[in-house]
């Protein structure tokens, strides 16, 4: 029993940031940015209607539209997302209502950084191989322009808001084949503190913001080190060529990360789809958006192999092999 991909839907909120407008913002240029990034452009959400609350449902119902399924028949909703403006109710509940789900759909939300849709769609997976689901939505929405820090020139042209959400359906087939690895000890090249709000304001050391803090170079050493090698472990895990694969689905962080990976693996980059250059690294709604636009422009066909990875704060990071 597998969860197949059976619907996907996106949303990018209407503002576009260039590089040229960041000029604006911080001293670099769009010659810097695109050359070490790839990134031209990415989307910034408007506070008052595209909050990830509200993308997330915008996407939800695109996918359970292009599904065809009636929300009703939903019985799991897990949402990932690190930069939510709920903290609670879940952003699964939020969709939860907008959609009018049965009270018989469970919905709970996990927090994975970037990694986070991945993570729930192993948990939708793992829901539907072991009986428990039959039709799950599984979104991703992040609004991370609430969160960098806008004056650090090294990380803030990085990021963009979006949100993503597939349908998955039970059905008979080989099953999800996933691994998934952690370095708690090095969290400290990637965090974002809270914001605390303390009993009193004049309280000492009250700061009001989030920090968001990043080692851009060692984020960058761990990804093209950690996501090659977890490719090649799974093929040797699960008995597959990384010939036979159809489609490489990395998470949208960086051109650079995903050149290199291609390179380390001996892949075409023909195999590598992007679409970083107009959206950022929208975190956890990166993969199922990638997903989206290529299904929509006829990219993306039944029975094509596909490897999921992604990685980022933790850190963490995880392949898939899925047959779409
Ligand atoms: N514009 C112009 N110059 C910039 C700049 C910017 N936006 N950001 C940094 N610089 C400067 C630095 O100050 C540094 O100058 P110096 O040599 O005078 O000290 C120089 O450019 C090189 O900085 P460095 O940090 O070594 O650049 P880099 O090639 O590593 O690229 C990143 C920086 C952030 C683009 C890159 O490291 C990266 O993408 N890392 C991965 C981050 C990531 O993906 N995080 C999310 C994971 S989910």
């Amino acid at each position: 029993m597998t969860g197949k991909i059976i619907g996907l839907g996106s949303y990018l909120p209407d503002k576009i940031l260039t590089n040229d407008d960041l000029a604006g913002i911080v001293e670099t240029s769009d010659e810097w940015i695109t050359e070490r990034t790839g990134i031209k452009q990415r989307h910034i959400s408007d506070h008052n209607t595209e909050r990830p609350s509200q993308m997330v449902v915008k996407a939800a119902l695109e996918a359970v539209a292009d599904a065809g399924i009636d929300p009703k028949d939903i019985d799991l909703i897990v949402s990932a997302s690190t930069t939510s403006d709920v903290l609670f109710p879940t952003l699964s509940t939020t969709i939860h209502k907008a959609l009018d789900v049965s009270e018989d759909c469970g919905c709970f939300d996990v927090n994975s950084a970037c990694p986070g849709w991945v993570a729930a769609f192993n948990t939708a997976q793992s829901f539907i191989e072991s009986g428990n689901a039959k039709l799950v939505l599984v979104a991703g929405a992040e609004c991370t322009s609430n969160y960098v820090d806008w004056e650090d020139r090294g990380s803030c042209i990085l990021f963009g808001d979006g949100a993503g959400c597939a349908v998955l359906q039970a059905c008979e087939g080989k099953k999800n084949e996933f691994l998934m690895r952690s370095s708690g000890k090095r969290s400290g090249c990637l965090f974002c503190e809270n914001a605390r709000q303390p009993y009193r304001k004049d309280e000492e050391g009250f700061e009001g913001l989030t920090h968001f803090n990043m080692n851009g170079r060692e984020v960058f050493k761990f990804a093209v080190t950690e996501v090659p090698a977890i490719i090649k472990d799974l093929a040797a895990r699960y008995n597959f060529s990384l010939d036979e694969i159809d489609y490489f689905i990395l998470h949208q962080a960086n051109a650079r990360i995903i050149e290199a990976t291609a390179k380390k693996l001996k892949m075409p980059i023909e195999r590598f789809p992007m679409n970083i250059q107009y959206t950022g690294n929208t975190s956890s709604a990166s993969i199922p958006m990638l997903l989206k636009e290529m299904k929509s422009d006829g990219r993306l066909v039944r029975g094509q192999k596909l490897i999921i990875a992604s990685f980022g704060a933790g850190l963490t990071w995880d392949a898939n092999y899925i047959i779409y």
